[in-house]
């Protein structure tokens, strides 16, 4: 699948380019030809989400940004710098993780002054219209482990009421995996005053550490994960979630609960 040209017209859902009997292969393809909302015509690629097929842990993020843009893969940029030393912080290898964005076009707008690109938030719109793509990732990919980087990707899995603030390393339950945590995105902790920006990192660092001992727990009774997941995961998911989940600091409780 190419690129459409400007003038095409955007659908309005990503769900009328996913191919039948996707994978990700398939997936990938075909989101380089998306036109489900107007960023086709902002970003200069289709930044699809890259890891392996089997990872257990999924982190999302918003979009793309300026340099995932220009090179095409996610977290390259100064975000992704900063996401690449919480996970030497606390132990993870980025190749054994799933990265990806709750929207895969760059949404920018020229600032008057520098002509520099400036990175525009996505639109619940634009949320809404790209969902598919993470829905088929999540799907197929199975992680035992969502992690929201930001509001964007929390609103997109959470609904829009989610709070990041109040509820960040939370094991918070959702239809998507058996566990999702959220926390905030790579990019506010670099955006921070300096007076803060060091307790910000470390907090951002706490929030991956929760995320690394749930599944070192979780891992001791895979068993029970698994078969939660064979219950849980129906292939039809909700479009657009609207309520924000129920979150719950004792993981063994919850899952027992709900398996
Ligand atoms: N910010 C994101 O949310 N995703 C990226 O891939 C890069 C920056
Ligand atoms: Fe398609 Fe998502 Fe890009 Fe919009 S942002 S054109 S829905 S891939």
């Amino acid at each position: 699948m190419t690129k459409p040209t400007r003038t095409a017209k955007p659908t309005g859902d990503a769900a009328d380019f996913i191919p039948p009997r996707p994978t990700l292969t398939k997936l990938r393809a075909a989101a380089k030809g998306c036109r489900g909302c107007d960023l086709f015509k902002c970003g200069t690629q289709t930044v699809f989400g890259e890891g392996p097929s089997r990872a257990r842990i999924m982190f999302v993020g918003e979009e793309p940004g300026d340099v995932e843009d220009k090179l095409g893969h996610n977290f390259v940029g100064p975000a992704g710098k900063l996401l690449d030393r919480a996970f030497d912080a606390v132990g993870l290898d980025r190749d054994d993780v799933y990265l990806t964005n709750a929207v895969k076009h760059f949404k920018w707008a020229k600032d008057a002054r520098t002509k520099r690109r400036i990175h525009k938030t996505p639109s619940a719109g634009e949320i809404r219209a790209c969902f598919p793509w993470l829905q088929h990732e999540i799907a197929l990919v199975k992680p035992d482990v969502i992690v929201c980087l930001g509001a964007t990707a929390a609103k997109a899995l959470l609904g829009r009421n989610f709070s990041v603030m109040k509820s960040r390393g939370m094991k918070l339950d959702s239809e998507w995996a058996p566990a999702l945590f959220a926390t905030v995105h790579p990019a506010s902790v670099l955006r921070a005053p300096s007076g803060e920006r060091t307790r910000a990192e470390r907090m951002f660092i706490a929030d991956i550490q929760k995320v690394v001992r749930y599944l070192a727990t979780a891992n001791q009774s895979k068993q029970a994960i698994i078969s939660k997941h064979a219950v849980d995961r129906s292939p039809k998911f909700s479009r657009w979630p609207t309520t924000a989940p129920r979150s719950d600091t004792s993981s063994e409780s919850t899952r027992s609960s709900r398996a």
